[in-house]
């Protein structure tokens, strides 16, 4: 079975193939960063219009190179949430037409699933049950995942999630947006133990994170070692990120350890745009699990997870009725198991 997959939920257009004997066969990204990146962050209704104008134009792009034609897709997969409400819509309505259109079954999928499966589009995918850790701008969850549908949430975020928070610091630090890749490099040249970061909420029991102090912190730093410019000097800056990035990571390798122990499981999943990160894989390593993520292009928005999402789900025999569902928020335990 051949799909199409459309992600739309955020700030990058994301289209693939993916098929279920061959593989990924195709996979078109365009990022919106030139887009947003004057404003700081995404605007809602510029991240619609964008996608309005790329999506047509990428899904020609991988049946060019796929060599396929229309008629070879089986289904048509797309992301109808959670996100952006108009930036979803334009994924949801062409998926669902195009679905329509060429008589195939099509699906909405869950975000975050898509990010939780991709690990499977790899040479050597984990097997169930295991621990998922997903990290990306808008989520921080650890999950228990039982199959594919058969998710319990153990542990998230009280506040900001962990990229959400590389953000707003990359802003402090004069970084540009997305900040987590930005903050990262310039932490390369810091050192990491010039300051003492507090690690939230892991003098407590529990799996739950919290990162909006770490930004407080870091806000205080930068005031702190501000003297005559906006901004502190370069090191300072270089410690602070490295510092700042040092306490996420450790913050999250205690709750991955901790949601291992729990579950009595041995393997976990990294997964979501900060599981790009070197540091947080580094990290991981050291627990005693077998650690599954994807390459760096699919842990960020991409089309092929929500294509291989889908997939799964058609093949199963799911499918959505003829109306557009998105959904801007949605509980990643209301999803439906796969047998
Ligand atoms: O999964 P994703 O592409 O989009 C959402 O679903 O939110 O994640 C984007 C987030 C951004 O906050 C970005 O700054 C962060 O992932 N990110 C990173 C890295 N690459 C992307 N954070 C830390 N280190 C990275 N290397
Ligand atoms: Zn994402």
């Amino acid at each position: 079975m051949r799909v199409l997959g459309i992600e739309t939920s955020c700030d990058e257009t994301g289209i693939a193939i993916y098929d279920t004997d061959q593989g990924l066969i195709a996979d078109a990204l365009h990022s919106q960063i030139d887009v947003h990146v004057e404003y700081g962050g995404v605007v809602p209704e510029l991240a619609s219009r964008d996608h309005i104008r790329k999506t047509l134009v990428l899904i020609e792009q991988v049946l060019a190179d796929s060599g396929l034609n229309k008629s070879d897709i089986d289904g048509v997969a797309y992301t109808s949430g959670p996100g952006l409400m108009g930036a979803l819509m334009v994924g949801a309505c062409l998926g669902r037409a195009l679905g329509y259109g060429w008589n195939v079954p099509a699906i909405g999928v869950h975000h975050m699933e898509g990010h939780l499966l991709a690990p499977m589009l790899e040479e050597n995918p984990p097997e169930f049950p295991f621990v998922a850790l997903l990290v990306s701008g808008g989520h921080s969850q650890l999950v228990d995942v039982k199959g594919i549908g058969q998710y319990t949430v153990i542990g998230e975020s009280v506040d900001d999630a962990a990229g959400e928070a590389f953000d707003k610091v990359a802003k402090m630090l004069d970084l540009d947006y997305p900040g987590g890749p930005h903050v990262a490099k310039l932490a390369e040249s810091g050192d990491p133990l010039r300051f003492k970061f507090p690690r939230p909420m892991t003098d407590r029991p529990g799996l739950d994170f919290s990162f909006s102090g770490l930004k407080t912190f870091t806000l205080n730093l930068v005031h702190k070692y501000t003297v005559d410019g906006p901004l502190p000097s370069t090191q300072d800056m270089a410690d602070i990120a490295a510092g700042f990035q040092l306490a996420v990571v450790d913050t999250v390798a205690i709750k991955c350890r901790r949601a291992l122990e729990q579950t009595g499981y041995t393997r976990l999943v990294m997964a979501g745009g900060v599981s790009a990160n070197k540091e947080l894989r580094r990290k991981l390593a050291t627990l005693k699990a077998d650690v599954f993520y994807a390459r760096p292009d699919l842990c960020t928005d991409n089309g092929a997870m929500i294509a291989y999402a889908g997939a799964q789900r058609l093949l199963a025999g799911q499918h959505d009725s003829l109306s557009v569902v998105t959904k801007p928020r949605w509980p990643m335990g209301e999803l439906e198991a796969i047998d």
